[in-house]
Parts: C-alpha cells; sequence; structure tokens
C-alpha cells in the first residue's frame, strides 16, 4: 500500500526512523521490498533524477508497482529524492509519487521560501507530502558535487522561520553528514547539540537525515580485495548513532551509498571468484538476497522493524 511520508511520520515520530532507499533497478527493488518484509518495516522508496534517467521513467516506475503486487502486505511512500522545481512539478502531475523533495538548499533563504511555498501549494492539493532542504550538506550526490568547505549546518533560527514560511512537511536538516563513502575523515560524527537545538525550535517536527550509510569497513575491504580500488578512510556514520537522533527528532534516513556497495561487492566477487562465468543471473540471485538481508538490518537499528502492524491500523 502506497502511502504519503506524513502518514508514515506521523507514527514514527519520536520513536523510530522510516528508511528511505534509492533504487534503480529491479534486483534492488524486489530485495527492499522483500527485507522489509520480512523486517515488517514500513518504508520509503526514493527515486533521484538520476535513477529515472537511468531506467527511464516508465520503467522504474512499473518496477516499483510490480513489487508492491509481488508483496502486497507492504506499506511504503514512493518519494521523488532532491528534485528541481521541474521534477517536481512532473512528479506531482505524474499521479504515481506520495512524496517529493524540493532541493532548492543552494538558493538564498528567501528563494528557497518562494520555491518551496510553490511546491508546496501544488503538492498539497493532490494530497502529496513535500521534504525541502536547509543548510547544505557537503558530498557527491547525483550531479551535485559540494566540498567540504561550502558544507554548512542548519541555523536552528532560520529553520524555525523557513518551516512556518514554506509550507513543507519535512526537513532535510545538515547536521553533520555528507553524502557518499567519504562522510568522516577521523572520529567526528553525528553534531547532536546541532540537532537537538533544532528539535526545541520546530518540536514535533519530522527531520531528514541525507547521508546517513554507515559505509561498513568489511565492506570497503571485501571490495578492494575482490579489486576494488576504494578508500580505505571511507567512513559514514556509525548505526548506533541513529537510537539518539531519533529522539531529537529525525524521522526519515536517507541511504543510497550502502546499496551501492552491497551491488559493488556482491558483484567483484561473484566474477572474481568465477571467471568462466557469464550468466548474470547467478550474482543478481544473490544480490537480491543480499540486499535483503542488509535492508531488515538497517530495519532494526532504525527501530522501524516490527511497526507494520501499528502503522497498517492508523493508515487504514
Ligand atoms: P548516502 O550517500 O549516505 O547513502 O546518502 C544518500 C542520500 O542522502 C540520498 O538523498
Amino acid at each position: 500500500m502506497i502511502v504519503t511520508t506524513d502518514d508514515l511520520f506521523r507514527q514514527a515520530y519520536g520513536k523510530y526512523a522510516v528508511g528511505a532507499y534509492n533504487i534503480n533497478n529491479m534486483e534492488q527493488a524486489i530485495g527492499l521490498f522483500e527485507g522489509n518484509a520480512r523486517a515488517e518495516a514500513p518504508f520509503i522508496v526514493q527515486i533521484a533524477k538520476g535513477s529515472r534517467d537511468y531506467a527511464g521513467v516508465i520503467m522504474i516506475e512499473n518496477i516499483i508497482l510490480a513489487a508492491e503486487k509481488m508483496y502486497p502486505d507492504n506499506i511504503f511512500a514512493v518519494h521523488l529524492d532532491h528534485g528541481d522545481e521541474k521534477t517536481c512539478y512532473d512528479c506531482i502531475e505524474s499521479g504515481f509519487y506520495s512524496s517529493v523533495m524540493i532541493d532548492a538548499s543552494h538558493e538564498s533563504f528567501d528563494e528557497n521560501v518562494a520555491i518551496t511555498q510553490r511546491i508546496s501549494s501544488k503538492a498539497h492539493e493532490k494530497g502529496i507530502s513535500v521534504e525541502a532542504e536547509l543548510g547544505m550538506l557537503g558530498g557527491v550526490e547525483e550531479d551535485i558535487n559540494i566540498d567540504e568547505k561550502h558544507a554548512m549546518l542548519t541555523d536552528p533560527d532560520e529553520a524555525k522561520e523557513f518551516v512556518n514560511m514554506s509550507g513543507c512537511d519535512s526537513l532535510a536538516v545538515a547536521i553533520g553528514t555528507s553524502h557518499g563513502a567519504y562522510k568522516f575523515a577521523g572520529g567526528q560524527g553525528l553534531h547532536f547539540e546541532r540537532i537537538g537545538a533544532i528539535q526545541k525550535r520546530i518540536p514535533n517536527f519530522p527531520l531528514v537525515m541525507h547521508g546517513s550509510s554507515s559505509v561498513p569497513k568489511s565492506e570497503v575491504d571485501r571490495i578492494n580485495a575482490a579489486g576494488g580500488a576504494l578508500d580505505e578512510s571511507a567512513r559514514g556514520v556509525d548505526e548506533d548513532e541513529f537510537a539518539r537522533a531519533i529522539r531529537l527528532g529525525v524521522t526519515k534516513v536517507n541511504i543510497d551509498t550502502d546499496g551501492r556497495l552491497v551491488w559493488t561487492r556482491v558483484h567483484r566477487e561473484f566474477f572474481n571468484d568465477h571467471p568462466e562465468v557469464f550468466d548474470f543471473r547467478k550474482p543478481g540471485v544473490i544480490m537480491i538476497e543480499e540486499y535483503a538481508r542488509f535492508i531488515e538490518q538497517k530495519s532494526t537499528k532504525l527501530m522501524s522493524a516490527g511497526k507494520l502492524r501499528d502503522m497498517r491500523a492508523s493508515v487504514s
């Protein structure tokens, strides 16, 4: 069942975070739906502009519809990740998305408010939820590359003003994470004092944490042992920090990089071990199972595992 992110956040706020996973192909879709079915977790399927370009809009949307038919008990939102204004309108008009993100965080504060207002009023007419972003995350996301010098934590006072003026339903905040595999060079982590200060200004308002992959060292090591050349210093978010962030209002946790690492590890190892094989369905089956396990385990860390029954009661 497709619901809005607003439906999900109303139940989850302060208790657990809903995992929001970027997908690009059929193997990821099946693994995602299977893993959440096993975990009995509500979740968010994220489609970024890059995914719409890669698979094609018709293909990626129909992959999700097919997965919904295969797993009729799952409850999830379909969300546009990092939309520009035009892509948001396309998705709002399409009738398929239950949630869109307008990312105008690179604009001035006033321009960000104005663009988000326009998207919010169009989306709300159709019952679609809107995520906006304030502050600037570092790292690489699709074709946007923000270097660490220009990354900027979200200002709590601005967050309050932004939410009041823009009409958005959730806010992506810059709280120390960044997109991609290279988030933390040393021992840094999430800026909890900043998340707490934001929650004080906008209590009960769902916060979104982008750049939340944990980039497990074991995964990086296995990829490199099988011929990869990832930087050994790659570090992500410590999964044990999720619980504290959730209590401070983080309700949506975005994960893309970790899924790519699963894919890369499975395929590198498989073709290394079986250089004579050219049947891609063999590693495909392994990928689906490994991705499903990854999702199941992540739902436990996000504390969304086992919450499907309560969610069903609240949305039906
Ligand atoms: P990661 O690169 O940490 O997976 O973050 C993805 C993300 O925030 C997508 O919006």
